[in-house]
């Protein structure tokens, strides 16, 4: 199986659905083998960050995969306290460090940590007009964060990465994000579980003889938003792959939307003003 890709504003390709590694108990000892069992079923995009403590993991499986990395979309973002224009560059060279990789597909600014986000980007940009990283972006910016990146920034971020599924509904920064041309990325698209036995999602489910992860997945994906479910069991990470033979139609598509309950399991980016 292949996911489709997404065309970033630099005019570099990322696969749509991709594998997050963020372990929860930060129990890294399953990394490696849910990122090459990942590639071996066809994922071809991994989603990690130097917080996480797995991107040592995630380097030793790229090494041991018989994919050639070329083929590999590899993200990783700058922790907050690492931010500030010299640390972000050392930071960099330490998360290409443990990848042992010598460029990052897609370097992102975590989260919009207040008086540290403007020298963060600043550096984001020196590393890539010295292409030493394929594109540059943020994760968890909202209108008010993106309004005021986009006074300071010569280079238009690639991709935003935020909480985004019914439950967290995000449809302002998605229709930003759309008009000025930065990728939406969905992080956490599963809820981690939290509403897999919610009615209205078990009902679309049943209908198109799906999980109800599949149909959170699929939910993004119709919108042309990239998807990064976590899985380290192989039998969920294939499940979580099998979402390109269907789609939702607009109606259902509408009606996951209108879920919104503002159900979120990450920190609200609005306390990052
Ligand atoms: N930028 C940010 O601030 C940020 C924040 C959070 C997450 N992220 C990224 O987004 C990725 C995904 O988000 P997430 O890890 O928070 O949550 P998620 O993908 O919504 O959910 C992951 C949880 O769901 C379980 N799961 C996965 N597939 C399943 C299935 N088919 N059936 C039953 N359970 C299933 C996983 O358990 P098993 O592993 O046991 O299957 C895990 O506990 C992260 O790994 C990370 O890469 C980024």
């Amino acid at each position: 199986m292949i996911s489709p890709k997404i065309i970033l504003n630099n005019g570099i390709e990322i696969p749509q659905v991709g594998l997050g590694v963020f372990e929860e108990d930060f129990d890294i000892s399953k990394t490696k083998e849910a990122v090459k069992y990942a590639l071996e079923v066809g994922y071809r995009h991994i989603d990690t960050a130097a917080v996480y403590q797995n991107e040592e993991e995630v380097g030793k499986a790229l090494k041991e995969t018989t994919v050639p990395r070329n083929e590999i979309f590899v993200t990783t973002k700058v922790w907050n306290s690492e931010q500030g224009y010299d640390s972000t560059l050392r930071a960099y060279e330490n998360s290409l460090k443990s990848l042992q990789l010598d460029y990052i597909d897609l370097y992102l600014v975590h989260w919009p940590v207040k008086n540290k986000r403007k020298d963060t980007w600043k550096a984001l940009e020196k590393i890539y007009e010295e292409k030493r990283v394929r594109a540059i972006g943020i994760s968890n910016y909202l209108v008010p964060h993106l309004e005021e990146l986009s006074t300071y920034a010569h280079i238009i971020p690639a991709v935003n990465q935020i909480e985004f599924t019914p439950y967290c509904n995000e449809k302002d920064t998605l229709d930003w994000c759309r008009k000025n041309g930065i990728a939406l990325e969905s992080y956490s698209p599963l809820v981690r579980g939290l509403k897999r036995n919610d009615p209205p999602l078990l009902k679309l489910a049943e209908k198109y003889g799906k999980s109800t992860f599949q149909i959170l997945i699929r939910w993004a994906v119709d919108q042309g938003v990239i998807t990064i479910p976590k899985s380290s069991s192989p039998n969920r990470i294939s499940n979580n792959f099998e979402v390109f033979d269907f789609c939702l139609n607009e109606s259902d598509l509408e009606s996951l939307s209108h879920l919104h309950d503002g159900t979120r399991v990450a920190d609200d980016p609005m306390d990052y003003l």
